[in-house]
């Protein structure tokens, strides 16, 4: 016999819950020892009953602290109260016009895209964003996506946006209403099922902030590309969402990725037509000593290095602070210079048979940003699709329709192995 377990139950329960408990205990156990003068069965029973007063008492309780009216409500004030955005660490430098563009970006004067800000790894884009983020955050919510597995990316999503899963009563009518049938969402697997069930709320309350404020609210997701990583179909559904969002003017979806990689191939799909790419790209060479000299690093280390290893690559220049304390600039510069050469040795074999116009288009691109169409001819569109390759990094691509060779030491290194004078 069970008995002592449902007894131990209540006595467990959370505080709030113990006045109660206590009332109901009290009332039948006096009630039943009348009856029965055994204390054993009345014990057993009254827990028995105790615990089910409970269980309704719980289920009243969420029905008023968790209904779907108080998760959205939620929601809706962490879109009004706006994600809490750090302040800056260590030596800062200003990027007006990045700044500028991306807050165009957050708050658009007309909703009419849904926009994917790019820019090549380490550039400072998270940065950026937040620095433009940070100064009124009011109507935006930012989320960047970690190391989780896709799996669990919906779910950490929802944490950013105070959206409680299980605090919600979905039933076949809530979808019905949505235009979708509840077992397309049960049979859905992970992590789709919970991306369905939140993009849903989420429409809601989208829908909530614009008729209280007159104007949309913004949703940025940061580093999608680490979605990308493990297969596009998820990345895909955020895609179509935002697209959606967009046409119905509903919600500003901000996309932050490094990688441009695929980009050309993804304005193909339906939902990338829609969306409007922007780009964060280095600071000037300029800036980027200014940096280095802030950082430590003494005048003459830190042009060469900007001028022969990192141009205005934050992730360089952070790399270079640290190595220049032991290294000298020919030194790190060697050891790129031969990661580069056996990348190109690896995809062309012998680099003396390169000859024109593959040749040729590497030394224009050495020495500037050319169209793609004249890349893409040049090279022929699966070599491009090579170069472009994040674990390759020998070319970026640009929104403005341009490539570029990918980093300073990689323009200085091409040059130098394809033999590539100015003329
Ligand atoms: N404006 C800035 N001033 C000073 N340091 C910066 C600035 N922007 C970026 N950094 C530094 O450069 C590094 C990379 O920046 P950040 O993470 O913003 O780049 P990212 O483009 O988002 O990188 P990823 O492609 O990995 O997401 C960080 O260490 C950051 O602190
Ligand atoms: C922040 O932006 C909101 C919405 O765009 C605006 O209503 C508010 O006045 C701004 N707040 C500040 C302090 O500028
Ligand atoms: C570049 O020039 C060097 C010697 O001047 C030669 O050995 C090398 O093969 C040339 N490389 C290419 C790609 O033409
Ligand atoms: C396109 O963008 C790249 C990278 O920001 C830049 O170097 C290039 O000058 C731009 N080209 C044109 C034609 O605007
Ligand atoms: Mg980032």
């Amino acid at each position: 016999m069970s008995a002592p377990a449902p007894a131990a139950a209540p006595a467990a329960a959370p505080d709030q819950q113990q006045p109660a408990f206590r009332g109901v205990f009290g009332f039948i156990g006096g009630a039943v020892a009348k009856a029965i003068s055994t204390t054993f069965i009345v014990l057993v029973v009254a827990a028995f009953v105790a615990q089910h007063v409970l269980d309704d008492k719980k289920t009243i309780m969420d029905a008023k602290t968790h209904s779907p009216e108080v998760v959205l409500a939620r929601m809706l004030a962490r879109f009004e109260a706006g994600s809490v955005i750090p302040p800056f660490e260590k030596y800062h430098v200003n990027r007006p016009e990045a700044v500028a563009m991306l807050q165009g970006v957050l708050r658009p004067a007309l909703l009419k895209d849904y926009t994917v800000v790019i820019g090549e790894v380490g550039c400072g884009k998270t940065t950026a964003v937040l620095d433009a983020i940070r100064a009124n955050s009011t109507g935006i919510v930012y989320h960047i996506v970690g190391a989780e597995l896709p799996v669990d990316v919906p779910k950490r999503l929802a944490g950013s946006l105070a959206f409680a899963f299980n605090q919600f009563t979905f039933t076949a009518g809530y979808f019905k209403d949505r235009g979708i049938e509840l077992h397309e969402v049960t049979s859905a697997e992970e992590p789709f099922k919970s991306w369905v069930l939140l993009s849903l709320s989420l429409r809601d309350v989208a829908q909530q902030f614009k008729t209280k404020h007159g104007h949309p609210a913004t949703l940025v997701i940061d580093a999608v590309d680490q979605i990308a990583q493990q297969g596009p179909a998820l990345l895909h559904a955020i895609q179509d969402f935002a697209k959606a969002a967009a046409d119905e003017q509903l919600l500003n979806v901000v996309l932050v990725t490094c990688d441009g990689s695929n980009l050309p191939e993804l304005k193909a799909s339906s939902a990338m037509t829609r969306a409007r790419v922007v780009e964060v790209s280095d600071i000037t060479d300029e800036q980027a000593v200014d940096f280095l000299l802030h950082r430590g690093v003494n005048e003459d280390a830190a042009k060469r290095a900007v001028a022969e290893i990192a141009g205005g690559r934050f992730v360089l220049l952070n790399s270079l602070v640290f190595e220049l304390q032991f290294k000298t600039v020919e030194q790190i510069f060697l050891k790129f210079h031969i990661g580069t050469r056996g990348a190109l040795r690896r995809l062309f074999g012998d680099l003396a048979q390169i000859s024109p116009p593959v040749s040729s288009t590497f030394c224009r691109l050495c020495r500037g940003a050319q169209h793609v169409d004249d890349v893409e001819e040049a090279l022929g569109l699966d070599l491009t699709k090579k170069l472009l390759a994040t674990n390759i990094n020998i070319l970026a691509y640009h929104p403005n329709k341009t490539y570029t060779l990918h980093s300073r030491h990689v323009q200085r290194s091409v040059a130098a192995l394809l033999n590539c004078t100015r003329s």
